[in-house]
């Protein structure tokens, strides 16, 4: 199980230190842009983003809970191994996300929200290589794990079949909740309170590591 800490449970007055200061135990970024329009909350974009891309190591996972994710997602500087994730709520012609997000070779990831159908993403599982199953209503850090997401993420593996995709899970993993994910067939943990909000990250972080082997 691959970690990926979400910056939104960081101190945003030190971002690069707090992304530092986990890089070498985790293995991506995970960063909750979020417009006030699709989601009740405002976070960073693009200038945030790009200003730590060629300050960190690690790939990052660009979760974009925004409106227009087609005409924003060129707007970040991205590696290949980068992948930028939208909503299929916001672009349901994905046709053009798909086109954008590999013309700036980036790994395309498609994502909805817990009430969204999965068969609704169906028919695009071949223009991806990582479908984000949120696990919790997006748009705010520290909810609680809602236990629906675990037959979606079994349903997911199901759809997905031999294709090389990626099952990333978001929203209230912690101790407690990474080994069901983990055992439904989740590939990543998205992780943000539980380590940002931890006394001690380094020991959250192996924690996190044991509960999901
Ligand atoms: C919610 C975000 C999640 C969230 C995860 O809209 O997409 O990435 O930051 O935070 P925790 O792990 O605290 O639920
Ligand atoms: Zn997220």
């Amino acid at each position: 199980m691959k970690l990926s800490p979400s910056l939104l449970s960081a101190d945003f007055a030190r971002l690069l230190d707090e992304a530092q200061s986990v890089e070498g135990s985790v293995d991506r970024f995970h960063w909750d842009v979020m417009d006030g329009h699709f989601v009740p909350n405002l976070t960073f974009g693009p200038p945030v983003v790009n200003a730590l891309r060629n300050k960190l190591r690690l790939p990052f996972d660009i979760h974009l809970m925004i409106d227009h994710p087609a005409f924003y997602a060129p707007q970040f500087i991205v590696n290949p191994d980068d992948a930028i994730i939208f909503h299929i709520e916001a672009q349901p012609d994905p046709s053009k996300a798909f086109r954008v997000i590999a013309e700036q070779g980036a790994r395309c990831g498609v994502t909805l929200k817990p009430g969204t159908l999965l068969e609704t993403i169906e028919p695009y599982l071949d223009h991806v290589s990582m479908v984000l199953v949120m696990s919790v209503e997006p748009g705010f850090g520290g909810q609680a794990f809602l236990p629906t997401s675990l037959s979606r993420i079994r349903l997911l593996k199901d759809l997905i079949g031999t294709r090389n995709i990626e099952i990333s899970v978001d929203g209230g993993i912690n101790a407690s909740t990474i080994g069901s994910i983990a055992q439904a067939g989740a590939d990543i943990a998205v992780v943000g309170s539980a380590i940002f909000g931890a006394a001690d990250r380094a020991a959250a972080i192996s924690q996190l590591r044991k509960a999901s082997s």
